[in-house]
């Protein structure tokens, strides 16, 4: 799609449905942010001492990200800007009430670097926005050119496998008529979706998708207008063309690839690979955040002891005076970013902090700068040639009896990986298996139900897979207008009669193609296979 095509379609899609919608007076505590510090994020990425007044541009910024980033780091200049002109409205109005001056706002488009504020910037902050872009890498070469020597971006991007749920169920909205220009749309397709078996997968990643819960979320996660996964190789390389180098990833401590290397025996391998195999095996759980810093940028260099300035540095504001003594006299509660692994304060702890001395419990909370080297040790990236062979070959309509279900192909993606390119040396399945049987689908939290008990569902699983690994190729449709499914007639009646019972749903004329498709998206679900003819 044309840039500017992708940018008027977004421009649209987020004017209308500006994000997050989260309430104008929801406040965060001043030490809930500690994470945004630009200090902080310096430190993770051994960046050295910032400067005394940062320079931050939040690019991409919704309606609330302004408002957390001025409250992390009330010494910064802040430029926040965003292609809608209604979220941007609404995050100047958020942080005119809570007092957040140091922030100014324009509108940017991001696929257009003649509209990008001037000036280079310490951290730049681009989360949950590369993916929308037609030319996701020209955006990320300008990032880089726009961050100072030894400045940060820190990038979000949604992870290609694990969100194969939330893809999953744009598809089907699309097939269901859904649409973000239709104002009541959002809340018929949950009220749809909230109708599917509560066994359904489709059901359960929807319900379980934090922000189902309101429209501007339904329209971002399920209504987009073209957004996209990443795999880990594809972050990689992308990291790699636009001359950055990952310097910290942002991720809970499962997620980060040293950490996982070492548990997974893959200490000789890259980032890349060890986040691309977390991100197929569903044990990602979560998006892919990098801290990243230039390729040219100066060594990393580790700083010495110093408390987290939001706790320790000269006070701003009454509220936030108030808040770290009540720390000091009684404790609590300080919510980390990644909303996991919350850091609870003692007293002690927080009056230790105060007067600049870093205990053990303050290093592992994360409230101490310097003293070690958070980066990551295994190399940034080797490319991996078979990747686009694997892709497509797991995105392709296989038919023939007992061919793999389309709604379970992400499931069967680490399988092929592992079988069609043993050259990886993955390690063993047998085991890998294991790890994961508990949960048949860890990312749904949940064993998959077959009809049969969790255990038997899973010895199940794993027969059938391991079969269909040994099986050779299967034929492939170009298409769903090729393919018949078993009982065909009874099955496009079965789906005609349950689209019957929900008059809510838009009014469109339904090609046989598209109920087949339908009728694996909504009635496949209790079978890892599909017999399509
Ligand atoms: C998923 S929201 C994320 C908002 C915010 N970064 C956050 O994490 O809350 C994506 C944002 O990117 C903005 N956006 C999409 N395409 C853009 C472009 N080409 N240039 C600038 N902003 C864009 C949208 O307007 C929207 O506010």
């Amino acid at each position: 799609m044309p840039t500017s095509t992708k940018s008027q379609l977004l421009r649209a899609q987020y004017e209308a449905w500006p994000y997050p919608q989260v309430p104008l007076l929801a406040t965060l505590p001043s030490t809930h942010p500690f994470e945004l510090h630009v200090a902080w994020l310096w430190d993770r990425c051994g960046s050295g001492p910032v400067p005394s007044r940062p320079r931050i541009w939040i690019a991409g910024c919704g309606t609330f990200q302004p408002y957390a980033f001025a409250v992390a780091n009330p010494r910064a200049e802040i430029v926040a800007t965003d292609l809608s002109a209604t979220s941007l409205r609404l995050a100047r109005r958020r942080c005119a009430l809570h007092r957040q001056r140091h922030v100014q706002f324009a509108p940017v488009d991001l696929a257009d670097e003649s509209t990008w504020p001037a000036g280079e910037f310490d951290l730049i902050e681009c989360y949950g926005v590369l993916m929308n872009l037609a030319d996701p890498l020209a955006a990320l070469r300008g990032l880089r050119r726009r961050l100072t020597p030894r400045g940060v971006l820190r990038l979000m991007v949604y992870p290609y496998w694990s969100r194969q749920r939330v893809f999953q169920l744009q598809r089907l909205a699309h097939l269901l008529g859904f649409t973000a220009a239709e104002r009541s749309h959002p809340a018929r397709l949950r009220a749809f979706v909230r109708s599917l078996p509560r066994e359904h997968p489709l059901r359960w990643a929807f319900t379980t998708y934090a922000d189902s819960r309101n429209d501007a979320g339904v329209v971002d996660g399920f209504l987009h207008q073209g957004d996209r996964g990443f795999t880990g190789f594809q972050l990689g390389a992308l990291l790699r063309d636009a001359g950055l180098v990952p310097g910290h990833w942002f991720h809970r401590p499962w997620a980060r690839p040293d950490t996982m290397a070492g548990r997974l025996g893959l200490h000789d391998r890259d980032q890349s690979f060890v986040l691309n195999y977390l991100d197929l095996w569903q044990e990602l759980r979560g998006n892919f955040v990098v801290c990243a810093r230039r390729g040219d940028a100066p060594p990393r260099e580790v700083q010495p002891v110093a408390p987290h300035p939001l706790f320790a540095g000269p006070a701003h504001g009454l509220r936030h005076r108030l808040r770290l003594q009540r720390l000091r006299a009684f404790g609590g509660r300080v919510p980390a970013r990644t909303q996991d692994g919350d850091v609870v304060l003692r007293p002690a702890d927080a009056r230790a902090l105060a007067h600049g001395v870093a205990t053990a419990s303050l290093h592992d909370a994360g409230l101490v700068l310097g003293g070690r080297d958070h980066g990551p040790t295994l190399p940034p990236h080797r490319d991996f040639a078979g990747e686009p062979d694997l892709l497509r070959h797991v995105a392709a309509l296989r038919t023939g009896r007992r061919a793999p279900n389309p709604l379970y192909a992400h499931l069967f993606a680490a399988f092929e990986l592992a079988v069609r390119h043993p050259e990886l040396g993955l390690p063993d399945l047998d085991g890998q298996l294991g790890r994961w049987l508990p949960w048949a689908d860890p990312l749904e939290q949940r064993p998959i139900r077959f009809g049969l008990t969790p255990y038997g569902t899973c010895q199940r699983y794993r027969a059938n897979v391991l079969e269909h690994l040994a099986r050779g190729e299967l034929p492939t449709a170009a298409g769903w207008d090729e393919v018949r499914l078993r009982a065909d007639a009874e099955a496009l009646g079965r789906v005609r009669a349950l689209l019957r019972d929900h008059p809510d749903l838009p009014a469109q004329r339904r090609p046989e193609a598209e109920l087949r498709e339908l009728w694996v998206l909504l009635c496949g679900h209790d079978s890892l296979f599909v017999t399509l003819g």
